[in-house]
């Protein structure tokens, strides 16, 4: 058929030969590993991400006919699916993903079972009319409110294990936490808890697992009790209107509105978010605990510096979500990936496979706790209908760590044999099996330890948090006024991975830097950076070149890489200027070694000022042109960009005047020819004083957010509960870019070029204002 295209964009359908091969409703065979997948089967209840690997790598949409379903396995598919829930629509969510036996159906009718719309699987307009009513509850004054209770249980269930010695967490509270702080949260009476818990999984089978024919039969009179159940406890609550909670907030607005929160709506809700509120965070803490756990030395970084926690915790969520996958189905033919959807096609978007996808984040399968982009993660969902509950759900995971991380830093996991509910979309373990010895115990030391707790402000992490010890290797001088430093793991443990271009931000005090790395990339015990002693800044390379010395502590963040070497191009030419050679070096490095032809202009004062030349000479000696002015040698930028030339990329970095030049010389060169890493954000910062107010109106959350003239356009989303990943704040790195709609933009950033500002689609929201009154955001 003509409708599917391959990954690789080129029309017609992939597949052919083999034997009657299975086909796709669009009448187009589907690849053998796509006819084998099963997500019911081992490797996908094991490991979801693991197991699509070979989709993200080969085949990001296929169909599965095992499932019925269209499999989506990459970051931006999945995220432009979230995007646009008008022609995807959530109306599926809660479906039956194996639909009942007449026996299951027969059971479920005689409980009434009308479980329908709530707010997650609700259509346009009348899911944002529900949401905008029912949000109050999920404010940061709100929420912060239910720290205390929080924070209460979790002891209480301490308390009780902490001689112990031994205990399977999920068991001791994972579950019955989150449950009871659910239950508080709504307003819902704490009745039997076992039963609750029962039902649960009752509801999760029911929704996304495959029962046997006679599972379905136990599986569906567990729902219907559930229904029933739910009816009795809105009825006992509709009685008693004075109570509070999220629940009575509904009932009161059912009372108000009945046409927007409809009584249907009311039982359903009831029903789903008991499940939606508790089990989502259970399963996402025992998969905390599971990982960081196995992770002895990063278990130990979070007892030391316990500020890391809320970036843990997210990074958790990235790394191992408690929801993998989720649904849509398209409203009309669309297109995903290269592969047109055909109306009424369901999907399955595998947010774990999305959250591993190595094109949106860096060493993806490596559990990274200072990993910033970490909120960028699907397991929340994103856009409109993006889980409300998030920060609650964030709030208890930060609270288990930081009791458990202080009071039983000598936890350990035991060796054990993981076991998960058979289901498409919630996972998390069955049982987590940990042991640590009683006497070890700090609190028996000293008793202060018990009560000695630390608060998070609700949200997203900050970035602020989010930083690396380590210890000054060595020291040497790489050329006059420039100081090499190498960086070595305070317990001797390899550095993280990192490519080209990256840099890390060196923290002095409150003084933060960033400088790239410059050593070899197969060095895995040493992170290497430069420093220019710069008389006119800020100080702090100053004090590095007086003060640092081996042996000394220092924090950092990152490797981050917001220069990346594009690998593909037929040819390079490198440009360097003075201390900008730090990144080009390893650059180089990395061309020579996959046989790419590249130049590497290099421009300096003189010899003795320009680090590194020794080492060029050696390994680069073939491309390498020096121009040290002492020597009235020169660049002369005007012969090098004259011919603009095809399948050639530029990499720069150095002085602004330098980039400034390139920039203009590069005018005529293809679009994107020329890429720079600027060091300095003149003119980014906000200056109140002469600043005005603004609106931004959001597309894909469906809010309308004001940007008050003393505040930057990323603070003000953050406070509406959008997050937005953030790195320099300075308009230097492009991670807080945000799709424009609509209104006229006043760019303040360094990082985009010439055409794309003039597009007019984009704006970094750190720094980034409205020239005018408004903008529409894609958020
Ligand atoms: C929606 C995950 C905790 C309430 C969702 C969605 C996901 C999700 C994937 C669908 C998003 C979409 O379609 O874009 C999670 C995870 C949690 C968690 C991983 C914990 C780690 C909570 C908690 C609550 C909650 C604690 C309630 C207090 C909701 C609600 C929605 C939702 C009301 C529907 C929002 C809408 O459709 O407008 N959640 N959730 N969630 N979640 Fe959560
Ligand atoms: Fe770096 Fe905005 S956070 S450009």
């Amino acid at each position: 058929s003509a409708t599917q295209r391959n990954a690789s964009g080129a029309g017609g359908c992939p597949f052919h030969g083999g034997d009657e091969p299975a086909l796709a409703p669009d009448g187009c065979p589907v690849s053998p590993r796509a006819a084998a997948f099963d997500p019911f089967e081992r490797p996908y209840q094991l490991d979801p991400a693991e197991a699509l690997r070979w989709s993200r790598e080969q085949e990001p949409v296929f169909y599965s006919p095992r499932l019925g379903y269209w499999v989506v396995s990459r970051y931006d598919d999945i995220k432009a699916i979230f995007r646009d829930n008008l022609t995807f629509s959530p109306s599926i969510a809660l479906e039956k993903i194996t639909p009942a036996s007449r026996e299951a159906q027969a059971v479920l009718e005689s409980y009434d079972y009308g479980m329908n719309r709530t707010l997650v699987n609700e259509d346009e307009p009348a899911h944002m009319a529900r949401r905008r009513e029912l949000l109050e509850a999920f404010s940061p004054e709100a929420l912060e409110a239910h720290a205390p209770v929080v924070r209460r249980l979790v002891r209480e269930k301490l308390d009780a294990i902490i001689d112990r010695g031994r205990a399977d967490l999920v068991a001791e509270m994972f579950w019955e936490v989150p449950l009871t702080v659910a239950l508080h949260f709504l307003g819902v009476p704490e009745e039997d808890m076992e039963q609750l818990r029962r039902f649960s999984v009752a509801h999760t089978l029911n929704t996304w697992g495959r029962p046997s024919p006679e599972q379905q039969v136990e599986v569906a009179e567990g729902v219907g009790k559930f229904w029933q159940y739910s009816g009795e406890v809105l009825r006992k609550m509709q009685a008693r209107p004075e109570g509070h909670g999220w629940m009575y907030d509904m009932i009161e607005k059912n009372r108000q509105k009945p046409d927007v929160v409809t009584d249907n709506y009311l039982h359903s809700m009831m029903m789903a978010i008991i499940v939606a509120a508790h089990e989502t965070t259970a399963l996402a803490t025992a998969n905390a605990f599971r990982q960081l756990l196995s992770r002895p030395e990063v278990w130990t970084d979070l007892c030391d510096n316990p500020a890391l926690i809320p970036a843990a915790a997210e990074e958790c969520l990235r790394h191992s979500g408690s929801v993998v996958a989720w649904r849509r189905i398209a409203t009309r033919d669309a297109e995903v990936g290269g592969v047109t959807i055909p109306e009424g096609g369901k999907i399955l978007m595998v947010t774990a496979s999305a959250n591993h996808d190595p094109a949106h984040f860096e060493n993806p399968d490596e559990l990274d706790i200072y990993r910033d982009n970490a909120v960028d993660h699907l397991t929340f969902g994103y856009g409109s209908h993006q889980c409300m509950g998030k920060n609650l759900g964030r709030m208890e995971m930060r609270i288990f760590l930081e009791e458990f991380t202080r009071r039983l830093p000598h936890l350990e996991l035991e060796e054990q044999e993981f076991t998960f509910l058979p289901n498409t979309s919630f996972r998390g373990p069955e049982a987590l099996w940990v042991r640590w010895d009683p006497a070890q115990n700090p609190e028996r030391r000293d008793p202060a330890v018990r009560d000695a707790q630390r608060d998070f402000p609700v949200g997203a992490p900050s970035r602020q948090d989010i930083a690396r010890e380590m210890v000054v290797a060595k020291v040497h001088a790489a050329a006059e006024g420039v100081l090499q430093l190498a960086l070595e793991d305070p317990h001797g443990r390899r550095v993280p991975e990192w490519s080209p271009g990256s840099h890390v931000d060196l923290i002095v005090d409150d003084y933060v830097r960033k400088y790239s790395l410059c050593g070899e990339t197969d060095d895995s015990y040493w992170l290497q950076v430069a420093v220019l002693r710069e008389e006119s800044g800020r100080g702090g390379s100053a004090w590095i070149h007086e003060h640092l010395k081996p042996g000394m502590p220092l924090r950092l963040r990152g490797p981050k890489n917001h220069f990346r070497l594009d690998e593909t191009a037929d040819r390079y030419v490198l440009i360097a200027g003075g201390i900008g050679i730090t990144p080009i070096i390893a650059m180089a490095d990395r061309l020579k070694r996959l046989g790419k032809p590249f130049e590497l202009h290099y421009a300096g004062r003189s010899r003795s000022s320009m680090a590194f030349i020794e080492r060029l000479e050696r390994d680069h000696g073939d491309a390498l042109r020096l121009y040290p002015k002492a020597e009235g040698a020169r660049l002369d930028l005007a012969a090098l960009l004259a011919e603009p030339r095809d399948g050639t990329l530029l990499y720069a970095c150095g002085p602004e005047r330098l980039l400034a030049a390139l920039e203009a010389g590069t005018a005529q060169w293809p679009e994107g020819s020329l890429r720079v890493e600027h060091f300095t954000a003149e003119g980014a910062l906000l200056d109140p004083g002469h600043e005005h107010a603004f609106e931004v109106e959001l597309t894909d959350s469906e809010l309308v957010v004001e940007v008050a003239a003393d505040r930057t356009l990323l603070q003000a989303l953050r406070a509406a509960g959008v997050d937005v990943p953030s790195d320099c704040e300075e308009g230097l790195c492009g991670s807080c870019q945000v799709e424009v709609v609509e209104g006229e933009i006043d760019h303040r950033d360094k990082v985009l070029t010439a055409a794309e500002r003039a597009g007019q689609d984009r704006l970094m929201s750190c720094c980034s204002r409205a020239k005018g009154k408004k903008l529409v955001l894609a958020l």
